[in-house]
């Protein structure tokens, strides 16, 4: 009988868990649960004879993928698969998924209610400020962007956008104005929320020069990666700039050299973007499915490597 493991240091809701559960020996596969496990030796130890896994943000690297004779496929529970060595997979004929929007509604919530947070002065009983009527620039207008364009105008913010990959055709169709360039963005917009993946190409891409294009009252909204960030030009901006923020969903590295500027910055102790019994159910079940679909008609869709 083929094993499919759900590996989560950070668990589903039992809801979630349930349903994947079911799902899985439904199809007649075994389900084995790997959940809060005290190190990646644990998680290491629990694959030789697994033949699928269900991860979020849980390491597979070769050390793991080594240890791993039977595996054929992961599926990340969730959109970002920087956790995932892409390379070594493939060299292992391991098939690589994600489930894309699954849990982006999650994400983008989170989103605003760090905002909300962060702009009540956390909640001291001082006067804040409002977000009707404030820009708010979306950087990247992938799925959760579109969920945080979506709550921003019910909040009457102004929307905008930048996405390189994205057509502006396909932004303004959503009523939202499509900027040109990254740095048009920053300037622009009081707000800005983050939606890049962690790659090659964006680690530490969001640095000073561009931090400090924003206007008065600025902040800085993180539910992607903390690794897109130039810590060292965020701890530059707040020591130079009294009127900047920071909120962002895990600390940065530098979390303690931050502790001068506490009022201007929120950080979730753990990633708590998609951490909702929705978003779990959404991206646990859709796992749980491709997997099922994989075995059972070679069904490859999804495929990240
Ligand atoms: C994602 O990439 O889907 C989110 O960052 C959620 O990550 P998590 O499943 O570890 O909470």
């Amino acid at each position: 009988m083929k094993k499919v493991l759900v590996a989560t240091d950070k668990p589903f809701a039992k809801t979630a868990s349930d349903q994947i559960r079911n799902l899985i020996t439904g199809a007649g596969f075994e389900c084995q649960f790997l959940e809060k496990y005290p190190d990646q030796q644990a998680l290491i130890q629990a694959m030789p004879e697994v033949e699928a896994v269900i991860i979020r943000s849980d390491i597979i690297d070769k050390a793991v993928l080594d240890n791993a004779p039977k595996l054929k496929i992961v599926v990340r529970a969730g959109a970002g698969y920087d956790n995932v060595d892409l390379t070594a997979a493939t060299a292992h004929n391991v098939v690589v998924m994600n489930t894309p929007g699954q849990n982006s509604n999650a994400v983008a919530e989170l989103a605003f209610g760090m905002m909300v947070y962060q702009i009540r002065n956390h909640f001291n009983g001082s006067s804040g400020t409002e977000l009707m009527g404030k820009k708010i620039g979306i950087h990247a207008y992938g799925n959760v962007g579109k969920h945080v364009a979506r709550i921003a105008k019910g909040f009457g913010m102004e929307v905008y956008a930048f996405d390189p990959f994205v057509s502006k055709e396909a932004i303004e169709k959503d009523g939202i104005v499509a900027v040109s360039t990254v740095e048009e963005l920053y300037s622009t917009c009081q707000f800005v929320s983050l939606h890049i993946p962690a790659n090659d190409k964006t680690k530490k891409s969001i640095n000073f020069d561009l931090l400090s294009k924003m206007p008065v009252g600025a902040m800085l909204i993180n539910t992607a990666r903390k690794e897109v960030i130039c810590e060292e030009g965020l701890q530059k901006i707040l020591a130079e700039r009294k009127d900047f923020s920071y909120v962002s969903d895990v600390a940065p590295d530098c979390k303690q050299a931050l502790e001068p500027f506490a009022d201007k910055c929120f950080f979730s102790p753990k990633k708590m973007g998609a951490q909702t019994a929705e978003a779990n159910i959404n991206a646990g079940v859709a796992a749980a499915q491709q997997i099922i679909a994989f075995f059972n008609h070679n069904d490859v869709t999804f495929k990240v490597n």
